[in-house]
């Protein structure tokens, strides 16, 4: 068995007991075997291991979790960002552009454009990816955008409700029927959640909750995006529900947050509803940011995650997200640095990464950077100087 000690940590975030919430430790070590940490403890008192990895007094983190990516696709829709920097505004009327062109590509051609943007996410310390379909929208083009989401990731979300595709513009009560029978048949055995855009001109909160408990059935969990253009049901229907994430929740009414804050006991295991805060949209629409505050003063579990996608969040970065909730959102930097790592977590209702305490998967990441704090104090510097993933260097 082939030990690893990351040493001479000035600065390690465990996110479990330590100093403050992220559970600081400095002058750290972590061994690694087989993959996963082994111990966390002072420099001093570190264990032998056949390799050692001197950080010298680098802060290092656990690995982000972005828990909302929507990578399968092709094509790109720079134009219709230049227009909303024009004033334009967005509606969401763009996905069925990124549907057009992710039809026609061929499975090479969108395996290659999800693998530049994994790596790319990857050098940014993304350790971990959700990756929803969405922009195929036919039982066959759901299916083979899962099969190649599957290929690069264990978190997987059937998102064939994202919008209702032009050919099926005059009679939506039917897509619904295809998404909930023949496409959920076909994706389910790729995919581990199912999700649904739930807004004006997307679904709307019936079609919704037909959608989801579907996908329920199917033994698929739930997650949504609610909330995102205006006020809505889909936070509700979500905690109703009890989905893992309700994401976006940019336009909330007391009664939202409230459910958010109460969700801890809705199925009696203590399990939350967490609430995914996807800043990358609002900075791409230019619309304004969700009240990180507001929700974490209620007690609601929050989590940042990126919304990569053609369309209203083209960024993969999570340190540009950690900066922007910093800055934009009135969190901390360690209650960013915390949703962006072990919120993620929770918001895929996994307890073994978005920690480094023994046990947990040795996904890491090394700053160029003495403190965590640089994340949103340097924003737009590459800060991420390693990234170990599984206990090796990918
Ligand atoms: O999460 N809101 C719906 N889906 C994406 C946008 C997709 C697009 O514009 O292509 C989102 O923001
Ligand atoms: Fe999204």
């Amino acid at each position: 068995m082939s030990s690893v000690l990351v040493d001479n940590i000035g600065e390690l975030v465990t996110n479990g007991a330590g100093e403050g919430p992220l559970g600081l430790h400095r002058d750290a070590a972590v061994l690694v075997e087989e993959g996963r940490v082994a111990w966390v403890g002072p420099s001093a008192h570190a264990p032998a291991a056949d390799r050692r990895v001197d950080v010298g007094g680098a802060a290092v983190l656990p690995g982000f979790v972005d828990s909302h990516a929507h990578l399968v696709f092709a094509g790109d829709r720079a134009a219709e960002f230049g227009a909303r920097m024009a004033g334009a505004p967005y509606t969401g009327g763009g996905i069925r552009t990124t549907v057009g062109a992710t039809r026609a590509a061929t499975d090479e051609e969108l395996r290659a454009n999800l693998r530049r943007l994994r790596g790319e996410a990857l050098r940014q310390g993304t350790t971990t990816m959700e990756i929803k379909s969405g922009y195929g929208l036919t039982v066959a083009d759901e299916a083979r955008s899962l099969r190649i989401a599957a290929e690069a990731s264990g978190e997987t979300t059937f998102l064939g409700a994202h919008v209702v595709p032009a050919e099926y513009a005059d009679r939506p009560d039917d897509y619904v029927g295809l998404v909930c029978g023949p496409m959920l048949a076909a994706a389910a055995p790729y995919a581990k959640w199912i999700d649904v855009f739930c807004e004006r001109g997307a679904f709307d909160v019936d079609q919704a909750r037909a959608i989801l408990a579907s996908g329920q059935a199917a033994r698929l969990g739930v997650r949504i995006h609610a909330n995102q253009l205006g006020p809505g049901q889909g936070v509700q229907l979500g905690v109703e529900l009890g989905a893992a994430s309700v994401d976006h929740c940019t336009h909330l009414s007391d009664a939202d947050v409230d459910a958010l804050a109460g969700t801890a006991h809705r199925d009696g295991s203590g399990t939350r509803t967490v609430a995914t805060l996807l800043p990358g949209a609002e900075f791409s629409t230019r619309s304004p940011y969700p009240d990180a505050r507001r929700l974490l003063d209620a007690g609601v579990t929050v989590a940042l995650a990126t919304d990569c996608n053609p369309g209203s969040s083209y960024t993969s970065s999570m340190p540009f997200c950690v900066a922007l909730a910093v800055r934009e959102m009135r969190m901390t930097p360690a209650e960013a640095v915390w949703a962006a790592t072990a919120g993620g977590a929770r918001a895929l209702r996994r307890d073994d990464i978005g920690i480094l305490t023994p046990g947990a998967r040795a996904d890491l990441v090394v700053l160029d950077a003495p403190s965590y704090l640089h994340l949103a104090y340097r924003p737009g510097v590459p800060l991420i100087r390693q990234v170990m993933r599984n206990g090796v260097t990918p």
